[in-house]
């Protein structure tokens, strides 16, 4: 993943002033500006009239909750990928979804995505890094269903809500139909680990050593998405019928996000491809840039106009089956971080596409 061609080789060259002081202050705000609740109408949030859950209901958020961005769904993961992909599993008859977990839940919203889409839910697990984050994502849960039919009411009140690094909150339990996860992908370097200092959207702790992530996966800043496939498989929290969606920001090339899969021993195909606003644009472009400029990438974002062009008259799973041809086609309007960077400054809108993976077990013959 090494730069290509000379421009992008002087653009990854090119010295962007990361750590300035308004740089900072516009980070700050970015991570900082927490609201205590706020008000969802689904509809307008979630794109489409819910079918199971409520209407309206209050989001709680804690100081450490992911934001979900309720006044911008094009820079939401949820209203991207996580239901996009929800939507596809379910009307293309992937399989029943009775037992399923979330990964990193944030707010909660993608458990109440799921709950909306998936009918046959008997149990939900929802994992995240603080007791806070996890206590807040659970009443939120509660709150969406607060009118929903009995059955999805009861499976609401009794979701268990785990806290701990990525699954290993879930180990002992029974094999889950369909797990998701939407992990952030920049490490935080060895001096910058209190986590408990404002949001972590885009950011976790970066030593991972103990978890021999191979390099190519390092290199592409996918370790999470890789730990998180191994642990999977083994702790046992997949049968043969079961699924691990990925989600993960496409500014890598897709072969690499299906070599993830590959390499933790699955067979990995992509289910849905959106696109969505750079969410955090200042932490989360210039946490790639810094990795570019150490000779990483290049990783790839748009602006949003072109990208919102692209996608007009496509589905999110129509544009997964010709995702190779697609992002080719969008190549005269990739920018590498640190041309983005730049573009974002002058006020131009960033995007990226984002990518839903689902994963099921190579058998045991395919492994050997
Ligand atoms: C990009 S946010 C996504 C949140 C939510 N799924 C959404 O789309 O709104 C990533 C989430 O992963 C959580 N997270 C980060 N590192 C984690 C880890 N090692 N184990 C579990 N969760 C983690 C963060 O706290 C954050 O809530």
């Amino acid at each position: 993943m090494a730069p290509t061609t000379t421009a992008e080789r002087s653009l990854s060259q090119a010295k962007v002033p990361i750590a300035a002081d308004n740089v900072e202050t516009a980070k700050d705000r970015e991570l900082h500006n927490h609201p205590k609740k706020v008000h969802v109408e689904f509809e307008q949030f979630y794109g489409i009239a819910p079918t199971h859950v409520d209407r309206r209901f209050d989001l709680r958020l804690s100081h450490l909750s992911y934001l979900p961005k309720i006044n911008n769904p094009h820079a939401d993961w949820v209203v991207t990928a996580a239901l996009n992909a929800f939507r596809a599993y379910q009307s293309g008859g992937f399989g029943n979804v009775h037992r399923f977990a979330t990964i990193g839940t944030g707010s909660g919203t993608d458990v109440i995505a799921a709950f909306d889409t998936f009918v046959g839910l008997s149990s939900v697990a929802m994992t995240d890094m603080h007791e806070e984050v996890i206590k807040t994502a659970k009443s939120n849960v509660v709150s969406a269903t607060e009118k929903a039919q009995g059955c999805i009411r009861r499976v609401a009140l009794q979701a268990a809500a785990k806290v701990g690094d990525l699954l290993l909150p879930l180990k002992g339990e029974e094999p889950f139909d369909l797990i998701y996860e939407n992990l952030p992908n920049i490490p935080l370097p060895g001096t910058m680990h209190d986590l408990r200092d404002g949001q972590t959207s885009s950011t976790y702790v970066g030593d991972r050593s103990a978890d021999k992530v191979p390099r190519s996966i390092s290199a592409a800043l996918l370790e999470l998405h890789y730990i998180c496939l191994v642990q999977a498989r083994s702790f046992g929290l997949l049968n043969t019928n079961s699924t691990i969606l990925s989600s993960i920001g496409g500014r890598v090339p897709i072969e690499t996000i299906l070599e993830v899969a590959d390499v933790a021993g699955f067979t990995g195909r992509i289910l849905t491809v959106w696109w969505k606003e750079q969410s955090e644009p200042e932490s989360v472009i210039g946490g790639y840039a810094e990795h570019e400029q150490q000779g990483l990438g290049p990783f790839h974002f748009y602006p949003t106009s072109a990208l919102e062009r692209a996608f007009s008259n496509r589905t999110p799973a129509g544009v997964g089956l010709h995702v190779i041809e697609f992002v080719e086609g969008l190549l005269p309007h990739r920018l590498n971080a640190v041309d983005a960077l730049q573009k974002h400054r002058e006020g131009v809108k960033i995007g990226h596409t984002v990518v839903v993976m689902a994963s099921v077990l190579k058998s045991a013959q395919c492994q050997r």
